[in-house]
């Protein structure tokens, strides 16, 4: 099956489990891209790169060897062999991520990476990019939003000891740092469709992309 799906949309608009929701009810792979920012930036920081320092992030972005299990059921991101599925939902690595995923050569290897694995399509693939960069090409564009309120209640529902304020500081600041990025900054992609999830349960947002999905079947 060649078909790409693109979900794209900001921190706790309700991407990854969309995605997972409808790759499984479509017999489709599953990829997701953040996870892979994620597992460059806390290699980075496990080395001690100045994550802060775009130019020793460059220096060291060919490093790391990056691998993307894509089965919704059982997701898995690897760093040299290492499953670092748990510590790359961090708050160390989620405050870093931002900056290490602004550098355009951390972009260019990722971005070729996720194009390799995307390959002869059958795929939901979510990040901020995917339909303006990643996978132009993609039949199906869904653009997530929820309002700043829902995304931060949904967050701080996957977190301990964090109180809603603190929440809902991180994702504005993330949101601000990924839509004003120089390269392949968070974007609606013209040819996207909007889904609104703030008052939609998961099962009724997975529907909705559903039906949307259907008419390219
Ligand atoms: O989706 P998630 O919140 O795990 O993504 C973590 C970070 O990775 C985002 O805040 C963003 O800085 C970066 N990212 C990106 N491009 C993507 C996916 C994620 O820049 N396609």
């Amino acid at each position: 099956m060649t078909l790409v799906i693109a979900m794209d949309g900001p921190s706790g608009s309700g991407k990854s489990s969309v995605s997972k929701g409808v790759a499984r009810a479509l017999g489709l792979r599953y990829l997701d891209t953040g996870a892979m920012y994620r597992a460059m930036t806390w290699w980075m920081l496990r080395e001690g790169v100045p994550v802060e320092d775009p130019a020793a992030v460059a220096a060291r972005a060919a490093e790391p060897v990056l691998a993307s299990g894509t089965d919704p059921d059982a997701p898995t991101i690897t760093v040299d062999g290492v499953d670092v599925s748990g510590p790359i939902r961090g708050s160390e690595v989620t405050g870093a991520v931002s900056a290490v995923a602004a550098v355009p050569a951390v972009r260019e290897r990722l971005v070729a990476l996720q194009r390799e694995i995307i390959g002869a399509g059958g795929i939901v693939v979510e990040g901020r990019d995917i339909g303006n960069v990643v996978a132009p090409d993609a039949q199906v564009k869904i653009y997530l939003t929820a309002s700043a309120e829902a995304r931060a209640q949904r967050r701080n529902a996957e977190l301990t000891g964090v109180t809603i304020t603190a929440t809902q500081a991180d994702l504005a600041r993330r949101d601000r740092l990924d839509s004003t990025r120089k390269v392949d900054p968070l974007a609606q992609a013209a040819d996207a469709v909007e889904v609104d999830t703030t008052s939609l349960g998961l099962d009724e947002v997975i529907e909705e992309v559903l039906r949307i999905a259907r008419k390219h079947l």
